[in-house]
C-alpha cells in the first residue's frame, strides 16, 4: 500500500509494504514479492486517477499468450539493456541506481536488465533497485511470478541470484505511463521502455514523465521497432485473407507502428516538438531533450515462431483486435501454409529502433 502511505519516497516504502504484504499472504520460494492483487488496484480506487480500464484488460488478456513474442522481442530488449551500464557511469551517484522498466510486460525486458545490472552492481555500485511499471496487473503477475518460481530462465535465475546477494531488489507497481505521479521528481538513474510507448494514447505525456523522473545526468532508453514483418507482413498477409481483400491496407496497427519506427518521429517526441505548445493547465510546454541529448541506434535480429503461437495472439492481443475476431485453426493453417520453413517454423525477422535519451547535468 505504498502509494497511499507515501507517494514521494517509493523505494523505501515499497520494501516495508512487501514485508508487510508478505507475512499476510506470500508463500512462494523466495517470499520477496508482494502478491498483486488488490493492494494496487485499491490504491489505484483510492488516492490515484483511475486506469484506463478497457485498455489494460486486453493487455491483461495478452499476457496469457505473451511468451512466444517475447522469445522474438527478447533478442533486442537484451540488446538495449545491455548498453544501460555504460550510459550510468556518469550519473550515477553514491547510492543505489534506481530503475524504472515501463511498461514491462510479463519481464523480458525487466529480467534483461536486472541481469546487466547485477553485473554492473557486483564490480561498481552497491544496489540496483529495480521498479517495473505496467497498466496491466496481469503482466505483472506474471513477472513476479516468474521471478518467485525456481526457472530455467538465464536472466530470471541471474535476476534471482543477484537478489539473493543483494545486488538487486525488484518491485513492481501498476502503473499508466501517462501518469508515474506515484514517483518522485528526479527520482531515476535510467528508465527503460521496451515496445510499450507506442501504445498510451499521449506518448507526449509519457516522455514528459520519463524526463520529470530522471535524474540530471539520467538516460531513458526506449525501444520501437523500426521495421518487423510480424505486423506489417504476417498481420496483413492475414487480415487479407481473411478479413477481405483491400480491407486493411492501412491496417492501424502497421501505421502507428511505422510512426514510432521513424527516428525522426522519435526525437520530435522527445524533444517535445509533438506538442501543442501548452500543458494541461494552458501554460506553456517547457522544453524537453535538445537534439544532441538524443541518440538512436538499430538492432536487427530474428527468431523463430510457431505458428499455433501466433493464431492463439491474434484473439489475446490488442495488436491484433483492431481487426476482429480470428478463426484460430484457419490462421494457423495459413501460416504453416505459407509462412513455415522446411522445419515448421516460421522465422519472424525484424529491427528495432533504440532512442537514448539523456537528461543534460544543467
Ligand atoms: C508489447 S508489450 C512490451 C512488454 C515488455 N516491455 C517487453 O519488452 O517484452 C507492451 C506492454 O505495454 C503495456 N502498456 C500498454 N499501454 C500502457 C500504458 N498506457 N501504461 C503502461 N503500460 C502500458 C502493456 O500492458 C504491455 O505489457
Amino acid at each position: 500500500m505504498w502509494f497511499a502511505c507515501d507517494c514521494r519516497r517509493p523505494w523505501e516504502v515499497t520494501v516495508k509494504a512487501m514485508i508487510s504484504v508478505q507475512a499476510a499472504h506470500c508463500s512462494n520460494a523466495s517470499g520477496r514479492f508482494a502478491p498483486f492483487p488488490s493492494s494496487h488496484s485499491r490504491c489505484w480506487h483510492q488516492g490515484q486517477r483511475e486506469m484506463p480500464a478497457e485498455a489494460s484488460e486486453s493487455w491483461n488478456s495478452a499476457s496469457q499468450v505473451y511468451a512466444p513474442f517475447e522469445a522474438f522481442t527478447g533478442q533486442f530488449t537484451r540488446a538495449a539493456a545491455a548498453e544501460i551500464p555504460s550510459l550510468l557511469s556518469d550519473s550515477a551517484s553514491s547510492g543505489p541506481l534506481r530503475i524504472m522498466d515501463v511498461a514491462s510486460g510479463t519481464g523480458a525486458s525487466t529480467f534483461a536488465l536486472c541481469k546487466t545490472l547485477a553485473d554492473h552492481c557486483r564490480q561498481k555500485s552497491p544496489k540496483a533497485l529495480v521498479v517495473a511499471t505496467d497498466f496491466s496487473e496481469a503482466m505483472l503477475k506474471t513477472l513476479t511470478e516468474k521471478f518467485t518460481a525456481s526457472s530455467a530462465d538465464p536472466e530470471v535465475m541471474a535476476s534471482q541470484a543477484a537478489e539473493k546477494e543483494g545486488f538487486l531488489e525488484l518491485a513492481t507497481q501498476v502503473a499508466d505511463a501517462q501518469d508515474l505521479s506515484a514517483f518522485a521528481d528526479g527520482t531515476f538513474d535510467a528508465i527503460n521502455c521496451s515496445f510499450g510507448i507506442m501504445f498510451p494514447k499521449s506518448p507526449e505525456k509519457v516522455a514528459r514523465e520519463f524526463w520529470r523522473l530522471l535524474k540530471p545526468g539520467g538516460v531513458a532508453v526506449v525501444t520501437t521497432w523500426h521495421y518487423n514483418n510480424m505486423p506489417a507482413e504476417i498481420l496483413v498477409d492475414l487480415a487479407h485473407v481473411f478479413k477481405g481483400r483491400g480491407r486493411f491496407d492501412q491496417l492501424p496497427l502497421a501505421t502507428a507502428t511505422e510512426k514510432f519506427g521513424s527516428e525522426a518521429f522519435m526525437r520530435r517526441l522527445f524533444r517535445g516538438d509533438l506538442e501543442d505548445g501548452s500543458d494541461a493547465s494552458g501554460s506553456p510546454g517547457s522544453p524537453l531533450w535538445r537534439s544532441r541529448d538524443l541518440q538512436a541506434k538499430f538492432i536487427a535480429g530474428s527468431s523463430y515462431c510457431l505458428p499455433r503461437h501466433m493464431a492463439a495472439m491474434m484473439n489475446k492481443t490488442p495488436l491484433a483486435s483492431d481487426l476482429g475476431h480470428w478463426d484460430e485453426d484457419a490462421v494457423e493453417k495459413h501460416l504453416q501454409d505459407h509462412w513455415t520453413g522446411e522445419d515448421g517454423r516460421i522465422v519472424l525477422q525484424g529491427t528495432a529502433l533504440v532512442l537514448f535519451a539523456r537528461k543534460p547535468i544543467s
